[in-house]
């Protein structure tokens, strides 16, 4: 029996090293697994002696063994010390927590998935979701903004994607040597893709300013918000909806998001985290 607040020991199984900074950990449960995951929704993941932080599972839904995978982005002490982690190490996992993203209205219609640097992680697992079932959708886009070539994430995966029947745009900032693909940001893609707004549900997820500048330029080609799910990151200790550290608004993110409808977050960006 676990309850939301306990981590549960799980092993690290595989760590594969995405970038100089993001690693991908899968784990597999010392013991009984936890239950099953919706993509979009996130794990607590404790280093123990060091911290716990919130990290949005990537892996392939579908799988019904209790593994998880997660890639970790290297920015502080506790997410320095998951991303170290080392095969064999044990970890703490409390969840699966939050709102997931929603595929059903994008069925038999277009998706158009946005992710800017380490949100990618959070868009893996609908694409697999999607590509499980890939004959029910229309079109699939995925538009994919990194600083550099050397920080783009699952690059084997992307190029898997594409021939499985993904549009995949891949677009760096700043011009390199070693980069022959498109160059700027993700909103300069998505000005030139065409869309058919009213058959199309976009998911987008990265750095905030991203987000708000990527949903504003779909708005502009006449998506309505409600169309467009955004996922938001702020705070987040208990995951269950009791410290309020994670509030926006009238919002508590862990329980009524990570990920939100953009008609629900759209007057809500402005709001600091506590
Ligand atoms: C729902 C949710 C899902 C997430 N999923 C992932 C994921 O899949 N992979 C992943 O790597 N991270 C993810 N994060 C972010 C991750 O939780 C933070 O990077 C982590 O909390 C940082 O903790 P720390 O102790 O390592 O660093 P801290 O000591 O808290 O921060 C170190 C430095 O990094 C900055 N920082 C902290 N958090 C972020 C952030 N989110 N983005 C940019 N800079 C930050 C701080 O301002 C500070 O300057 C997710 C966050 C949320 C809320
Ligand atoms: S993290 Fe405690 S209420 Fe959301």
């Amino acid at each position: 029996m676990t309850t939301p607040l306990v981590p549960v020991p799980h092993r690290v199984l595989r760590r594969t090293v995405e970038t100089n900074d993001s690693a991908t950990l899968e784990l597999g449960p010392v013991g009984s697994p936890l239950p099953a995951f919706r993509p979009g929704q996130f794990m607590m993941l404790c280093a123990p002696g060091v911290g716990e932080i919130p990290v949005s599972l990537c892996g392939d839904p579908s799988r019904q063994d209790g593994t998880l995978t997660h890639t970790i982005r290297r920015v502080g002490a506790v997410s320095a010390a998951l991303h170290d982690a080392p095969v064999g190490r044990v970890i703490g996992v409390r969840g699966p927590f939050g709102t997931g993203w929603d595929l059903t209205p994008a069925i038999g219609g277009d998706l158009l998935i946005v992710a800017g640097g380490v949100g990618l992680a959070a868009v893996r697992a609908p694409v697999l979701a999607v590509l499980a079932d890939r004959h029910r959708y229309r079109r699939v886009g995925l538009v994919v903004g990194a600083r550099n070539p050397a920080e783009i994430l699952y690059r084997r995966d992307l190029d898997v994607w594409q021939d499985a029947g993904i549009d995949v745009v891949v677009t760096i900032d700043q011009p390199t040597r070693d980069w022959s693909g498109p160059v700027g940001f993700v909103t300069e893609v998505l000005a030139r893709l065409e869309i058919d707004p009213a058959r199309t549900r976009s998911l987008v997820c990265g750095p905030e300013a991203m987000m708000r500048y990527a949903v504003r330029i779909l708005e502009g080609k006449g998506m309505q918000p409600w169309d467009i799910e955004v996922s938001l990151e702020r705070n987040m200790q208990c995951g269950i909806g009791v410290c309020g550290h994670c509030q926006l608004g009238e919002l508590l993110l862990c329980r009524d998001g990570p990920v939100v409808d953009y008609a629900i977050a759209a007057p809500l960006l402005h709001t600091r985290e506590l």
